[in-house]
């Protein structure tokens, strides 16, 4: 493969992340990690499968015009894929930053939630919505990354669980934006107002917002009343 490594930019457990280029383009290499505990067998098998996925999903939402990188190579047996490098920072990153304006801030979350409707329109569940999953230019046009736990889904539940995760992020990481899940919200529903009913997919119809929104306020008083 091409890539030029120039720095690295995350290691977590499950992923190292290095920033370079490939084909002098801007790009990232994702390498998956091995996991110690579990065997070698099970393992190449879980992370072949999340990797051909994640590219799977990238794949078609970018043909959707989705803001999502475009997967440029593929090398599932080794767990590597190389990525379009998305421009900004992650969203835990501006809403944490003290000196950037309210109103920047504010327009970032209602294009963040509509992103996310128009994600979930094609029938597609990220899985992990957290705010370091979500990047942002400086726009404020936000991109979505980290597709190891998405999936295609026709099921209420995963919609509504997928905006309660955000719910809850927000809520607990970023107390001093209170609010911030509302505007999230309005730019979800805006989004199917603009954009009109949820076209039928391959596997059947996609929940409506307006049903999605509902699913989220069942969720959290389930949460509410079970802790
Ligand atoms: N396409 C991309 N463009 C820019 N930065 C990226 C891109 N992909 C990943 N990154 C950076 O690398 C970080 C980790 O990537 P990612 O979220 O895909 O891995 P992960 O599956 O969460 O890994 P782990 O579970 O080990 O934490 C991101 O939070 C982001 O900062
Ligand atoms: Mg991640």
């Amino acid at each position: 493969m091409a890539f030029v490594p120039s720095e690295r930019l995350h290691l977590g457990a499950e992923a190292e992340v290095w920033a370079g280029t490939w084909m002098g383009q801007d790009a990232v290499r994702k390498l998956r990690r091995p996991r110690k505990w579990r065997h070698p067998d099970l393992d190449n098998r879980l992370g072949y499968r999340r990797m051909m996925s994640e590219s799977r999903l990238l794949i078609r939402l970018k043909r959707c015009g989705l803001n999502v990188p475009a997967v440029w190579d593929l090398d599932p047996k080794s767990g590597r894929m190389i990525l379009e490098r998305m421009p900004g920072l992650p969203l835990i990153e501006i809403l944490r930053n003290g000196e950037i304006s309210q109103e920047f801030i504010d327009k970032t979350l209602r294009n963040t939630g509509a992103l996310i409707r128009r994600l979930h329109r094609e029938a597609i569940t990220h899985g992990d919505l957290s705010t370091n999953n979500i990047l942002v230019d400086e726009n404020g046009k936000p991109s979505l990354i980290d597709f190891g736990l998405a999936a295609i889904d026709y099921e209420i539940e995963r919609f509504g669980i997928d905006l309660h995760v955000i719910d809850e992020i927000l809520g607990a990481s970023h107390p001093e934006q209170n609010g911030a899940i509302d505007l999230l919200l309005e730019g979800y529903a805006s989004e199917e107002l603009r954009l009109g009913e949820p076209p039928e997919q391959s596997g059947g119809a996609v929940p409506t917002a307006t049903q999605v929104l509902k699913r989220l306020e069942d969720v959290r008083s389930r949460v509410r009343y079970h802790g």
